[in-house]
This record gives structure tokens, sequence and C-alpha cells, in this order.
């Protein structure tokens, strides 16, 4: 498989999906093995991160140590030459010589893409914006295959920030290269899911339909989100639709589904629901180091 940067998952088919995911597989086994494994050895990821981060950075990390590699980066821009101007361009010519492989987060949408433009290495796009988060992808597709058992004909419900949640976007052209995919999208007014995704869905033949109310009959997998406060031009308008949906024992007790969130999460989960053999966003979040591993390794491959 040949893949020279993971910057959108729409420029990968639903064959390298496939791929990826048979091998997070095998990746998990290793994990469970306990076996050292040597695979990385000499090689150097970098952590690029303009944005804050905790799962997405240490599995990366993890993934990347756990495979014999090491790993250098940053975590705050505030301690490196971007305070004196620097360009993305140029940090990332410059990181080019030290390190591998390149993973980065920024704030703003096409910054992957750019620093695919200037890069010398394969770039890992860990979130850009409200764009696209392509890793938490893949693995949130390794959740629905591992605790659910299939992608192919489940029915989905996207609950919260449709508007700004990058990793619903993602996840939902993804779901649309499945077959017989249907998704409920269910969102205050404000926070609707873009039109740019619902003509991917018609494109891709999808089913979907848009709800105002928690509704969860007929429900595979619940996709819980968090209002993205950080990306509201207007902090009123966020004061207006925080609180919108809490997901509590009453809605999902007694139902055969599962509860994703790709966290964190404020106040959109009552903890009581985290007992429910149902809650799989902890087991979600374990699962990014695997297919973090399965990323790191095809793309070092080529
Ligand atoms: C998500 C993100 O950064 O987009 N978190 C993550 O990577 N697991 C979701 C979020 O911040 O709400």
């Amino acid at each position: 498989m040949k893949l020279n940067h993971l910057i959108s998952i729409k420029d990968i088919g639903k064959k390298e999906v496939l791929k990826i995911l048979e091998e997070s597989e095998k990746m998990e086994n290793l994990l469970h093995s306990k076996k050292a494994v040597k695979i990385m050895d000499g090689k150097i990821l970098a952590t690029l991160f303009y944005e804050p981060s905790t799962r997405t950075r240490l599995s990366f990390e993890t993934a990347m140590k756990r495979l014999g590699g090491a790993v250098i980066g940053f975590t705050d821009i505030k301690n490196t030459s971007v305070m004196k101007g620097e360009t993305l361009g140029d940090t990332i010519r410059v990181i080019s010589d030290y390190a591998d492989i390149i993973a980065i987060r920024h704030p703003y949408e096409g910054s992957a893409r750019l620093a695919s433009e200037y890069a010398t290495v394969p770039i890992i796009n860990a979130g850009d914006g409200s764009n696209q988060h392509p890793t938490q992808t893949l693995l949130d597709l390794y959740t629905i295959k591992r605790e659910v058992g299939k992608i192919d004909g489940i029915n989905i419900a996207f609950i919260g920030d449709l508007k700004y949640g990058r990793t619903v976007h993602s996840l939902c052209h993804a779901l649309s290269l499945f077959n017989n995919i249907k998704i409920t999208f269910i969102s205050p007014e404000e926070l609707r899911i873009p039109k740019e995704i619902i003509s991917d869905l018609e494109k891709n033949n999808t089913e979907f339909c848009e709800k105002g109310h928690i509704d969860l009959k007929g429900i595979d997998v619940v996709y819980m989100t968090r209002i993205q406060k950080e990306r509201f031009p207007d902090l009123n308008e966020y004061q207006r639709v925080r609180g919108t949906y809490k997901l509590t024992l009453k809605h999902v007790e007694n139902k055969n589904l599962i509860i994703m969130h790709p966290l964190p999460r404020v106040d959109e989960i009552d903890p009581r629901v985290d007992n429910l053999p149902q809650a799989k966003y902890f087991k979600q979040s374990f699962y990014g180091v695997p297919v973090r591993m399965a990323i790191l390794k095809i793309l070092l491959e080529n």
C-alpha cells in the first residue's frame, strides 16, 4: 500500500481503510503480547502540536515508542520560533531534516496539507481546525469493527456539535465508503452538519436524517461530541448552545448499542453511563495506540 501522507480521510479509499484496520488488529495483538518490538528502531517521530491535545499526541508517542522508535516535538508554541514569526513552511522544512515522520495539529483548516507541500517526510494530520482528523476516524472505525463486529449496515447517531466537530466530518466521509450505513444527525439548529458533508453523503448514496432531539430507536452506535467552545467566533453563541444534550442512563439502558466519544467530554455524558457495558469511549481511546502504530508502520514502509 502506497501512502505518502495522511492528510484527509478523503485521500484514501475503502481498500486502504480496510488494510489499516487489518494492520491495527495485528498491532493490538502485538501490544497484548507485551513483546519488545524493534520495527521503528532508529526512526524518529516529530509531534508538532499547535493546539491542545492529550490522547492524540500521547497515543502517537506511545505508538512510536511501543514500536521501538523515538519521539521529539512541542506541545506549546510559546516555546518555539513561531513566536519569532517563523512560518509553518520553514518549521516543516527544518523538522523534515530531523525526523522521519511528522504528526501535526494546527488550528487552521488546510494547515496539514500546506505542511505536506514543504515536507520531505510523511505528514500525518492530527487535526486541522474544524476540518479533518483522519487518524481519529481510523480508530473510530476500528472501535466500531471491534465492538459491533461490523461496519457495513450500521445505524449511527451523531449527537452535539456537528458543525465544528472535525471527528464527525472525517468519520462521515469514511462511513460513506461502506454499505447500507444509516446516519442520524442530532444537533441544535446552530450546530447542524455542514452542507459539504451532506453533499458528500448524497454523492455516495448514504442514507441520513437530521433531528433536534435525542432519539435512539434502532441505533447501533451513539457518537457523542463536545461542543467545540474554542471554534465559536462569538462566545455568546456558545453560551446559548452549551449543555444542549446530556446522554443519561434513561437514553441507553437496556439498549443494544455502543456509546462512543472522541473525548475530551465536558458535561454531555452523565458519568453514571460510564459503568454500563455499552460505554466504549475509554476503550476507543485505547484503540488509538494500535491504530496509530499501524499508521506509522504503513507510512514509513513506503
Ligand atoms: C477531538 C479533537 O481534537 O478534534 N479530540 C481528540 O482528538 N480525541 C475532539 C474534541 O476535541 O472534542
